[in-house]
C-alpha cells in the first residue's frame, strides 16, 4: 500500500543494557493520525527517533512505501519531526525559518517563495513573515514550527510532545488548531504525548505504551470502552 509505514519486531537496548523497546510491531496506512500515549520513560521518544533514523534499532525492520528504511540516513527518509521546544532559529525571521529546509534542499528562490507563502497561508501567518521568532507568542511559534516542518512536503510527520511547553489554556486551543490543520492533510501523523485528552483528541488511532511495549492499540473509543488489561485501565484512570 502506498506510503504505508510498517514496523516489525523493533527492539532497542541502550549501552547501559536497558531494554527500552521490546518487539514493537505497527502498521500505519497513509493518512492515519496516530497518538502514542504512555508515561514518562515508556519509550515514546525513542520510538520516534528510530522511525526518523536519528537512532538505530538492535533488531527488526522499519519500512516505508515498500522500502526498508533501517540504513537510510534521516535526510533521505523525507520524514518531518517537530519537537517540544520547536527548535526554531531565533535570529531568523518567520519567512527564513520556514524556508530553511527548502534552501538546504537546493530549491530555487522563486519556488521557495511560493512554497513558504503556501505555508504562511495554511498556518494563518501571512502577516508575520518578517517578524523575528523572539517577537512571537508561544502559539505563533508553534505554527511557524509546523509550517517549517511541513514545507519540504514530508512523507510522514512526527510530533514529540509539541504542546507540553505551553500553559493549559493555550494548550487546549493550540491542540484544536493543530489537529484542524493536520486533518486537512493526507499525511500520516504520529503524535506523542503523555496526556490522555490530547492523545484522544489528536488521533484516530492510539497506542498505549508501557515500559517499551505496546499495551494496547485501538481507536480512542475502543480504549475507553474496552481497556485490555488492568494496567491500561488504571493508566486511563478508570
Ligand atoms: N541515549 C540514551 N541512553 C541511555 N538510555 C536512554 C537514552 N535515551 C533514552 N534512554 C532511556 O530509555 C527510556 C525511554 O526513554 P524515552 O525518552 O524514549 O521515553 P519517553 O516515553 O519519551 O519519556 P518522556 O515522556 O519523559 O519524554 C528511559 O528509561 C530513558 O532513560
Ligand atoms: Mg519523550
Amino acid at each position: 500500500m502506498e506510503n504505508e509505514l510498517i514496523l516489525e519486531q523493533i527492539s532497542k537496548t541502550f549501552d547501559d543494557g536497558s531494554l527500552v523497546l521490546k518487539n514493537i510491531s505497527l502498521r500505519l496506512q497513509q493518512g492515519t493520525k496516530l497518538s502514542v500515549l504512555g508515561p514518562s520513560g515508556s519509550g515514546k521518544t525513542t520510538l520516534l527517533r528510530l522511525i526518523a533514523g536519528l537512532d538505530s534499532s538492535d533488531s527488526g525492520t522499519i519500512s516505508f512505501n515498500g522500502q526498508i528504511m533501517n540504513t537510510c540516513p534521516p535526510h533521505r527518509r523525507n520524514f518531518g519531526m517537530m519537537f517540544q521546544e520547536f527548535a526554531l532559529f531565533p535570529h531568523l525571521n518567520v519567512f527564513d525559518n520556514i524556508a530553511f529546509g527548502l534552501k538546504m534542499k537546493g530549491m530555487d528562490t522563486v519556488r521557495i517563495a511560493e512554497r513558504v507563502n503556501e505555508m504562511l497561508i495554511m498556518t494563518g501567518l501571512e502577516n508575520f513573515q518578517t517578524r523575528r521568532i523572539d517577537e512571537l507568542s508561544g502559539g505563533e511559534r508553534q505554527r511557524v514550527a509546523l509550517a517549517r516542518t511541513l514545507a519540504p512536503q514530508p512523507r510522514l510527520l512526527m510530533l514529540d510532545e509539541p504542546l507540553s511547553s505551553l500553559d493549559r489554556v493555550l494548550r487546549k486551543r493550540l491542540l484544536s488548531e493543530l489537529t484542524d490543520i493536520l486533518s486537512r492533510l493526507n499525511i500520516t501523523t504520529i503524535f506523542v504525548t503523555h496526556d490522555h485528552e490530547e492523545a484522544f483528541a489528536a488521533g484516530n488511532r492510539v497506542i498505549i505504551m508501557n515500559q517499551g511495549k505496546i499495551e494496547q492499540i485501538g481507536t480512542p473509543d475502543q480504549l475507553i470502552r474496552t481497556p485490555e488489561n488492568q494496567w491500561v485501565k488504571e493508566f486511563l484512570g478508570q
